[in-house]
């Protein structure tokens, strides 16, 4: 065993998901309380963590490819970094890694990296440690506290309030990697709230692999959903918006659509995942809702906020699905009108159902679908933002735009809008919506908050 120094700087790397991103940044947190502080833009750090995803495609080999350019980058430099991998690869292929890897000193599954600074330690006296648990006791309770209102951090924070998937859909290592799903507590959710909008959120983002399963008991000891939630969240003074993701259609209640009516602070935007609009490869793939079923729930949002902006997840080429079948997923496209999607192509995940079911898709067919379905997404939400032009709204500003005098917001539809004005980071501002572009607006500024 080799003992080393002791890490002056870190980077924490996240890919995947916005809880990757969360978990990212609580990681981040627990190194600078260890003493380290972060790596400049540009410079090498002495501990890097790659916050790994799962989800897709040749993942773990890109981690491997990764360890190695940081260690060859290290060489060069003169010190190799200590590495640590993390997040839903570390989950997956835990021990694996410290076999294929010696360069890599710990690994930290996504239930597990509250223990980083102990591993840490051990590291840095030549141990190297895997931690793979999904300990009984969530990590959230071991976490410490979030900031005490000094550290600045941007108007638009995440905040994961539930983990975990009970889900199992045929395709996805999600349950696998994340475990079952948990709630986090009401109580330690408001003041974690509390304490983003007083280091300088104005928007939070709710997360949890299945949201809208988050139940827990509110401050008079009632069980409420996340809709309870989101109304309690509303009366913090300085938090103007709320959002959250990602819902699946078996969760979402009365209290939740009726929330989007009657909350103003909750922003008119729904990310619901269908993944197809053909009921037998919805079938196959376990999900329990139809088009049908799917289509009529929308209908419910829609209802009680006419002008909710939506999205969607899609898979093309899942293990049999035909030219017909991927036709009625074109449709499902035109019958919803989406604002913005995601799509991907199938990937066989090891060990899950789908990666062993008969009639796999060959790669060109699913390219040719994606591509056909992506110039569906991207036609709608083309017209999506034409059909916005002329709207007043609120813009919270985030970051510059690339010319003098030009900032970046975000419409309450997630809309990404730039408009020139004398403002910073955070500030609500009223606009009207002009020229619509596919992937943005522009906007006049109206009046500053
Ligand atoms: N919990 C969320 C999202 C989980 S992962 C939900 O159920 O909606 C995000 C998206 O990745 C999924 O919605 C799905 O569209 C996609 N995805 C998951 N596993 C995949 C796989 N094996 N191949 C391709 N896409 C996948
Ligand atoms: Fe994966 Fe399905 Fe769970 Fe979403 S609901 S995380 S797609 S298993
Ligand atoms: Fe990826 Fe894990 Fe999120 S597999 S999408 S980082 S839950």
């Amino acid at each position: 065993m080799i003992s080393r120094e002791i890490p002056r700087t870190y980077r924490v790397k996240s890919f995947g998901c916005q809880m990757n991103v969360y978990d990212g940044e609580r990681m981040g947190e627990l190194l600078a309380a260890q003493g380290l502080a972060p790596a400049v833009e540009g410079e090498e750090a002495e501990l890097v963590v790659l916050n790994t995803c799962h989800i897709r495609e040749k993942a773990a080999e890109k981690v491997y490819s990764d360890i190695g350019r940081l260690v060859k980058a290290g060489r060069k430099a003169g010190r190799e970094p200590m590495i640590a991998i993390a997040g839903c690869v570390a989950q997956a292929e835990g021990e694996e890694i410290m076999t294929r890897a010696p360069a890599v000193s710990m690994v930290v599954g996504p239930q597990a990296y509250h223990r980083l600074p102990a591993m840490l330690d051990r590291a840095v006296r030549g141990e190297r440690a895997t931690d793979t648990d999904m300990p009984a006791i969530a990590k959230f309770a071991a976490l410490p506290a979030r900031g005490n209102g000094r550290r600045r951090i941007g108007p638009a924070a995440f905040l994961t309030v539930q983990e975990g998937c009970d889900k199992f859909c045929t395709y996805c290592v999600v349950p696998y990697t994340r475990g079952a799903e948990i709630s986090r507590p009401y109580r330690d959710l408001m003041a974690e709230a509390e304490r983003l909008v007083e280091a300088g959120a104005k928007e939070i983002t709710l997360l949890g692999q299945n949201v809208s399963a988050w139940s827990g008991e509110d401050a008079k000891g009632r069980v409420t959903g996340l809709a309870g939630l989101v109304r309690d969240l509303a009366r913090i003074d300085g938090l103007a918006r709320i959002r959250y993701t990602t819902s699946h259609p078996a969760d979402m209640d009365d209290d939740l659509i009726a929330a989007h009516g009657e909350t103003p602070k909750l922003m008119p935007f729904l990310h619901l995942p269908v993944q197809s609009g053909a009921n037998r490869v919805l079938r196959a793939m376990n999900r329990s809702h139809t088009a049908e079923s799917y289509l009529k729930l929308l209908d419910r949002f829609r209802a009680a906020r006419p002008d909710i902006a939506l999205s969607g997840d899609f898979i093309v080429g899942f293990p049999g699905e035909t030219e017909a079948e991927f036709a009625e997923t074109l449709a499902l496209v035109d019958a919803v009108g989406y604002a913005q999607a995601f799509s991907f192509k199938f990937s066989p995940r090891p060990g899950t159902p789908a990666s062993s079911m008969d009639g796999q898709i060959a790669s060109e067919v699913m390219d040719e679908r994606l591509q056909r379905l992506q110039a569906a997404l991207n036609r709608h939400q083309h017209a999506f933002n034409r059909a916005s032009t002329g709207k007043r709204c609120e813009v919270l500003v985030e970051r510059r735009g690339k010319l003098a005098g030009q900032w970046l917001g975000k419409s309450p539809w997630l809309q990404s809008v730039w408009f020139e004005a004398q403002c910073g980071p955070g500030d609500l501002v009223t606009v009207e919506l002009g020229e619509a572009g596919p992937n943005s607006l522009a906007a006049r500024v109206l009046e500053m908050a």
